[in-house]
């Protein structure tokens, strides 16, 4: 079977082609436009978003089959993210896929963008597949789950707050560094030397427990407030242009710490040795390292962690395409009622999560 992808959930138009029988995909060609106009703006502006989309969505579609050296009438699927996301870019999306699968006589799948996240690893490296711990982590999300099989996902964990990537973001924008600045602030934290301040590590101590409620969620908008003060206080001293690489580090590291440690635990409790990481933020080499690290010391040697590269970390159609393959091969697709929705709880979630 041959699935065309379909991603504008937010500022990617995307399109791929991914080819496979539910169970394994094999991405045969991959578009992304990124809309770089939001960096004026310091965020992502909606109304733009979804006109940006219109403009772009046919030829990139057009793109993505030209890569694959197939004509429309090869595909035997149209997969598209309907859920979550601004709804009038994801409208667009939508919108172009059901006439598109209309149009050729094939099915149509809505996809869960943050189910596409799981999936997008698996393209790259074939052990990235259940039963594993996920660590989704983007500029709108953070989730932790358990995945005992694809389709079945207890949630664990989820933000009270700020996504990751929002701290991220909120960091960069306070450190003078441009949007989006998840990727400025890793680098501007490498290069850190000299004294790096400890700031707390948001939701994390040892008194917790499983089954306490906030052993798996995260909270970060406490981090990004003792970082207010930080730069505040340099600022006040007129020291910042020294200390900005030495705090966006102590940002980073207590950010990550969390994120590990929490990560490996619930690996620990649901006794998996593969932990995959899916969003933007998995971009992160040190996020990856300092996983990969607790976990080896908590599991052990065959302790596994995969990390998506970062064309399929970052919002993209690869991973849409992957996912409604498997929905495709479950005989779920939609018709031509379906609706764009802004928020929309992950499908095939099982109970027992403390956030579930
Ligand atoms: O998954 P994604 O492309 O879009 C959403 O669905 O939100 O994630 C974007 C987020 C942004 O917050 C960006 O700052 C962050 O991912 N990000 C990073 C890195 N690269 C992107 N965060 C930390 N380190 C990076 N290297
Ligand atoms: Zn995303």
């Amino acid at each position: 079977m041959r699935v065309l992808g379909i991603e504008t959930s937010c500022d990617e138009t995307s399109a791929a082609v991914v080819e496979g029988d539910g169970a394994r995909g094999t991405l045969r060609s991959l578009v992304i436009l990124s809309q770089d106009v939001h960096r004026v703006f310091g965020g992502v502006v909606p109304e733009i978003a979804s006109r940006a989309h219109l403009t772009a969505i046919a030829p990139v579609t057009r793109q993505a089959l030209d890569d694959a050296g197939i004509r429309r009438d090869e595909i035997d699927a149209v997969a598209v993210t309907n859920a979550p996301g601004l709804v009038g870019a994801l409208l667009v999306g939508v919108s172009f896929a059901k006439s598109l699968a209309a149009s050729l006589g094939v099915p149509l799948v809505g996809v869960h963008h943050m189910e596409g996240h799981l999936f997008a690893t698996e393209l790259e490296d074939a052990d990235a597949a259940p039963p594993f711990t996920a660590l989704l982590v983007s500029g709108g999300h953070t989730l932790l789950l358990d995945v005992p099989a694809w389709g079945r996902y207890q949630l664990l964990g989820a933000t009270r707050d700020d996504a990751a990537g929002e701290a991220f973001d909120k960091t960069a924008k306070l450190l003078g560094l441009p949007y989006p600045g998840g990727r400025h602030i890793e680098a501007m934290a490498a290069t850190a030397t000299g004294a790096i301040p400890r700031f707390a590590r948001p939701m994390l101590h040892g008194g917790q427990r499983p089954g306490d409620s906030d052993y798996y969620e995260f909270s970060f908008s406490g981090l990004k407030t003792a970082i207010l003060h930080s730069v505040r206080a340099a600022e006040a001293r007129g020291t910042l242009d020294a200390e900005r690489a030495a705090i966006a580090r102590g940002f980073q590291d207590a950010l990550i710490e969390t994120l590990a440690e929490k990560s490996v635990r619930a690996a620990v409790v649901f006794g998996r040795n593969r932990i995959v990481l899916g969003g933007g933020v998995a971009c992160n080499r040190a996020l990856v390292a300092r996983v990969a690290a607790r976990a080896t010391e908590a599991i052990g040697a065959d302790a596994r962690v995969f990390a998506p590269g970062p064309r399929l970390a970052t919002d993209n159609a690869a991973m849409i395409a992957r996912a409604g393959l498997f929905r495709l091969a479950r005989g779920e697709t939609a018709g031509p009622d379906l609706n764009a929705y802004a928020t929309m709880s992950l499908p095939g979630l099982v109970p027992g999560g403390a956030a579930a």
